[in-house]
């Protein structure tokens, strides 16, 4: 099958002081496929993603190429204007950011920010925006989603904010959404339930998942690929199930040892089945 992204040697520099933050990453993103990509903080996990969505701040330069194939042709996202980027972040591709205060507006209610990202991109009307809003928030089992649609982002949770965002990425049923760290202001339950939903769109609906998280249980439950990141480099990239039985590099034998450990819960959990698979 071909793929839906190519990533070739993406690189991110700091104009103001030249440094280079992301030094030649490069991976592909299949059609109903799920790329892990892990690492430690500061590895520059973040800043592939939202180099790649172009959402990277003015004095940072990005080089390389992302081709986003549409099954027709390839446009490469590096090289499109904002407009283009923004449609493309609005209908092809959903990112889930790690922060979910800075992505809410204050001033606006969660309900109307959420209606707006679907009557932007899917041409509907307010009042049919609003109920794929409480439709939304119901997938992802948020209680009275009445009453959380008409509050202010600082009157919810982190966790709750988060899964505002997971929401609506999930109604938006783009090809590819990327999640970054979407569970980890999220309680065991929450976490595994939002997991579940990613699966499911996957299964129903084709979407890819580039999934960054800190947390290797998770990443192993959903991942096919997985990018190991350190300081801004790759150092291993492939199967995700081989990577994890045998990984080559040390320092991916490290995460593995030390995260592993962390997350024996949400592993034992699955396993129990607690949550149909
Ligand atoms: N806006 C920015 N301008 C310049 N440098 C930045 C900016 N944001 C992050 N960096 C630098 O880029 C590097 C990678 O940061 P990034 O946020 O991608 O890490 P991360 O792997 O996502 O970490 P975490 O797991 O903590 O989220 C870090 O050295 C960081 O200092
Ligand atoms: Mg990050």
């Amino acid at each position: 099958m071909s793929n839906l992204l190519t990533v070739r040697n993406l690189k991110v520099t700091d104009l103001r002081t030249q440094a280079e933050i992301i030094h030649g990453v490069s991976f592909e993103l299949k059609k109903n496929s799920c790329l892990g990509i892990v690492g430690e903080s500061g590895s520059g996990k973040s800043m592939t993603a939202k180099a790649i969505l172009g959402l990277t701040n003015p004095w940072l330069c990005s080089e390389g190429t992302a081709e986003l194939s549409d099954g027709h042709g390839v446009l490469d996202l590096l090289q499109q204007d904002e407009s283009t980027l923004r449609s493309i972040r609005g209908q092809r591709i959903c990112m889930i950011l790690q922060d979910a205060m800075s992505a809410f507006d204050p001033l606006e209610r969660i309900g109307s920010q959420m209606s707006e990202t679907f009557i932007e991109n899917k041409g509907i009307c307010r009042s049919e925006a609003m109920n794929m809003v409480v439709e939304a928030l119901q997938m992802i089992n948020m209680p009275e989603p009445e009453q959380v649609l008409k509050k202010y982002s600082h009157q919810l949770s982190g966790g709750m904010l988060q899964r505002c965002m997971v929401a609506t990425a999930l109604a938006m049923k783009p090809d590819i959404i990327v999640a970054d760290e979407p569970t980890t202001a999220l309680d065991s339950i929450n976490q595994r339930l939002v997991v579940e939903e990613f699966k499911l769109l996957r299964q129903e609906m084709g979407t890819a998942l580039i999934f960054i998280s800190h947390d290797l249980g998770v990443v192993q439950h959903l991942a096919d690929q997985l990018l190991v990141m350190r300081c801004g480099e790759p150092v291993e990239y492939g199967e995700a199930r081989s990577i994890f039985k045998t990984p080559q590099h040390e320092y991916t034998k490290y995460l593995i040892d030390s995260r592993l450990e962390m997350s024996k819960s949400f592993q034992k959990a699955m396993k129990r089945g607690e949550v149909s698979a």
